[in-house]
């Protein structure tokens, strides 16, 4: 009964997925979903942008190659509404009543995308302040693949699918050196919740890494 009443109370853990392109978030999402499967643990799936009506829409605007005239403060703006909208329509409301939450990608990719890519500094946090209401995930798993191999990667799945590059994966590999050096700054500053996992292991290797930080959130948040 006590463990019961735990359980109703308990908040659910919010954890994200960063990385360049092509690193191996889908894939890794998928099994981490199919683990809280596994032990019958409630767990919601999203990504930015997106995951809401709204943000889909905006989605498609950001991503969008024909936009080759998106100033960057419009871009993070874009980012941020997104952000916004999912964190009070999905995350919020399913942390509250104990349901986990995986999103692909989350305030560390506008960090790292908009804020050392595109060069706007400490204006993206401002911005996202609002954005986010201070929510932080309670872990990141950062999957580290040099953006050279992530589009090796994309190029691959896009050669085999038919797909085209968007508007982002369509950037300078100056650009995304630059988003690369910017992930690894966020994982020096707050190393305790930005965990860097070497992502040019077998995917089952990683799954296995991932879980077992996963499956210690799970058993700490019962205490
Ligand atoms: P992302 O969601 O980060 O863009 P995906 O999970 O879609 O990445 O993976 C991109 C491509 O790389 C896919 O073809 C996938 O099968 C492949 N891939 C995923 N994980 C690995 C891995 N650990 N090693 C090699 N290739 C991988
Ligand atoms: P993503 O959904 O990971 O693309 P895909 O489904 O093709 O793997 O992310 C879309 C792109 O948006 C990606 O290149 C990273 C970029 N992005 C930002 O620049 N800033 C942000 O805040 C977010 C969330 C994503």
């Amino acid at each position: 009964m006590a463990k019961t009443m735990d359980k109703m109370n308990k908040r659910g853990i919010f954890i994200t997925f960063e990385g360049m392109d092509g690193s191996g978030k889908s894939t890794q999402i998928n099994a981490l979903k199919g683990f809280f499967e596994e032990r019958q643990e409630e767990c919601v799936v999203t990504r930015e942008p997106g995951g809401t009506k709204v943000g889909d829409k905006l989605r498609d605007i950001v991503l969008d190659p024909a936009n080759t005239d998106i100033d960057p403060v419009t871009e993070a703006l874009i980012y941020a509404a997104s952000r916004a909208q999912l964190v009070r329509q999905v995350i919020k409301p399913a942390l509250e009543r104990g349901i986990n939450v995986i999103c692909d990608r989350y305030l560390d990719s506008s960090i790292a995308y908009q804020a050392y890519g595109r060069g706007l500094g400490p204006a993206v946090p401002m911005i996202n302040k609002e954005a986010t209401g201070g929510l932080m995930p309670d872990v990141t798993f950062f999957l580290d693949v040099k953006p050279e191999e992530g589009v090796r990667r994309i190029t691959e799945v896009r050669n085999k699918s038919g797909g085209s590059l968007d508007r982002i994966e369509l950037e300078s590999s100056d650009f995304k050196s630059l988003v690369y050096e910017g992930f690894l700054s966020i994982a020096e500053s707050d190393p305790e919740r930005f965990l860097i996992i070497d992502g040019n292991r077998s995917a089952e290797e990683i799954t296995e890494e991932i879980k077992a930080v996963t499956e210690n959130l799970l058993n700490k948040q019962g205490e």
